[in-house]
């Protein structure tokens, strides 16, 4: 991946991923010395390290020239998310990342397929100029990518992210039912309430009618529910070790696959698998002042909903924002 140096950035490094790796398997502790027979490098080298990593937030014991690694933070760096970590570029806090993803790729910073992740985020975008809260604890990442599309499907990057959210969560087993809804959120649904755990906003840009580059943003609630109509992993899965990392670690190389297959001319297969756990019940979607209801049957080749009207007659869907309809008491 092209990367240059960033202010604030942090990127992977192979050398702090495999201290932290030494220092995992030796629980009692290795010494500075040791460390830095493995690695080829000096002592205090090693020292450094240990302190860069302390600012990060990550604990260690010192005692009789030993490091002990007593405690490491809940934070995505690189290191911590294996190969797809070298595709990660992370910030504490940034505006937010659509805009970095986007202000480092027109510099020529950045090349397809890496991601900006931040920590938190000062002014978090949703769809429809509307805020994402963006609290620590949660996913936010934006991933920089070309695909060879017409401006107008760029609906089916944002299903593909969905896909991929999607697939991530079904991996922790969880016996909810997760639903994509078109185009661009992961809801679990219950009897009688549909609420968000995931959002994605696919921004694309070129000048003529074909796509330059997009900009995939992808926001999960991971440790905190930020609005009352959301939810988080945290609440389907239970206390896990770490879970923000572990989630990011299994996103990045799911979305890396599932992009992949789409690469690969695998556009209807994907679609079928989006077809088969989307949200096929009722909807409102709203086009400006234009308002349909009725219930979402499918997905069209091109990647527009497929809307079953009231009245049994269809109506394809380009765009718009969509409200999934459920037999919500009006208490709620
Ligand atoms: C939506 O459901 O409205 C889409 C929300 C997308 C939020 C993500 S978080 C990472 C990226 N940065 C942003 O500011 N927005 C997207």
């Amino acid at each position: 991946m092209a990367q240059t140096k960033m202010k604030k950035a942090v990127l992977y490094n192979e050398n702090i991923k495999t201290v932290l790796e030494i220092l995992s398997e030796n629980p009692e502790g290795i010494s500075g010395q040791a460390i830095s027979e493995k690695l080829k490098v000096s002592r205090s080298a090693i020292s450094k390290m240990v302190k860069n990593l302390e600012k990060l937030g990550y604990k260690f014991e010192v005692s009789k020239k030993k490091y002990k690694l007593i405690e490491r933070p809940d934070i995505p760096f690189p290191w911590e998310i294996g190969e797809g970590g070298k595709d990660i570029i992370f910030f504490k806090e940034v505006d937010n990342t659509q805009e970095k993803a986007k202000e480092l790729a027109l510099k020529g910073k950045i090349s397809p397929g890496t991601w900006v992740i931040a920590e938190r985020q000062r002014s978090g975008k949703g769809r429809m100029g509307r805020r994402w809260e963006s609290p620590e604890g949660n996913f936010y990442g934006s991933v920089f990518l070309k695909p060879d599309l017409p401006l107008k499907e760029t609906v089916k990057i944002s299903l593909i992210g969905g896909l991929a959210v999607w697939r991530t969560i079904k991996s922790y087993e969880i016996t909810k039912s997760v639903k994509i809804k078109w185009p661009n959120d992961i809801f679990v649904i219950s009897e009688n309430s549909a609420k968000k755990l995931a959002g994605v906003l696919a921004e694309s840009f070129g000048e003529s009618e074909k796509i330059e580059f997009t900009i995939c943003g992808i926001g999960v609630n991971i440790n905190n529910s930020p609005l009352e109509i959301a939810i988080c992993l945290k609440e389907l899965v239970g206390e896990k070790y770490n879970l923000l990392t572990d989630f990011t670690r299994r996103f990045i190389n799911t979305f890396k696959q599932t992009y992949e297959e789409f690469l690969k001319g695998k556009w209807l297969e994907l679609k079928t698998e989006i077809e088969i756990n989307m949200w096929r019940g009722k909807v409102k979607v709203m086009q400006g002042e234009k308002e349909f209801t009725g219930v979402c049957v499918g997905i069209n080749p091109d990647g527009s909903m497929v809307l079953q009207r009231q009245d049994g007659g269809y109506e394809n869907i380009f765009y718009g924002d969509t409200t999934i309809i459920t037999s919500i008491p009006k208490s709620e």
